[in-house]
């Protein structure tokens, strides 16, 4: 199969004013414009008109951080993907963790959020990982194939080409504690035969996996040359030019 390219994409989560958004990328711009990897940034929804001018002429995408499943109605304070979409938005985090953690993300609310994307032309970058209290108990394989199923619940093989499947163990996630290269790739792996027992090995081979928790410029060659790791969810190093310019380096 063709080698995949990889994606690092920068969740920024709640930080920066639109302002400073455009600062930033002004920032990351030239130090981008070699990369041999896609590269997105996810911002915070009120940044992404900003944003997306910012990256004018650059070859970084437009990324959001969450959208509805409804295409529109009474869902106070939510956003829909067509809005996005009009935004030129092109990726969306679906499933992080700390949805699933602080807002009630269940494994039924991804599968209808991630449809919602695809069917409003959106590629999704969705979120799986286990916290350390199941990692400790020997249920982290248990809970990446529930979650994962969950997930894919009724998506064809044509929209799962639209997607990216970012592992991010809740306990690596803003601590520092990086997942080893090996215990990340070893999951990465877990996740690829999942998807080739439901989709065949060729759409398996083809889809791009990524990993994140506390990847940064010092531990990113090791972690992407995990034959199974694919690019990078990034969070606290995205917020710095030139360390998410480093992960960026090291995705060949
Ligand atoms: O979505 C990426 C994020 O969860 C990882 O955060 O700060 O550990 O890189 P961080």
């Amino acid at each position: 199969f063709a080698k995949r390219t990889p994606l690092v994409a920068g969740n920024w989560k709640m930080n920066l004013t639109r302002a400073a958004a455009g600062a930033l990328i002004g920032e990351m711009k030239p130090l981008l414009k070699d990369a041999s990897c896609e590269v997105a940034l996810c911002v915070p929804f009120t940044d992404l008109e900003a944003a997306g001018a910012a990256m004018a002429g650059s070859r970084i995408r437009l990324g959001a951080q969450n959208c509805h499943w409804a295409a529109s109605g009474a869902f106070t304070g939510e956003i829909s993907a067509d809005m996005l979409r009009e935004l030129g938005v092109a990726y969306v985090i679906i499933g992080h963790s700390e949805r699933r953690q602080y807002f009630g993300e269940s494994d039924q609310t991804v599968n209808a959020r991630a449809k919602a994307a695809l069917s409003a032309g959106l590629r999704v970058i969705l979120c799986v990982g286990e916290t350390l209290e199941q990692r400790e108990a020997g249920e982290m394989e248990a809970v990446i194939r529930r979650q994962m199923a969950g997930a894919l619940e009724g998506i064809t093989g044509e929209q799962l080409r639209e997607m990216v499947i970012a592992y991010e163990p809740v306990w690596a996630i803003g601590t520092g504690k990086t997942a080893t290269a090996a215990q990340a790739g070893e999951v990465c792996g877990l996740i690829r035969s999942f998807l080739a027992e439901h989709y065949g090995a060729e759409a398996a081979d083809g889809m791009r996996i990524q990993y994140g928790g506390s990847m940064n410029a010092k531990n990113a060659a090791e972690l992407l040359a995990q034959k199974d790791i694919d690019g990078g969810l990034i969070g606290g190093a995205s917020l710095k030019a030139p360390d998410f310019a480093a992960i960026v380096a090291a995705a060949k």
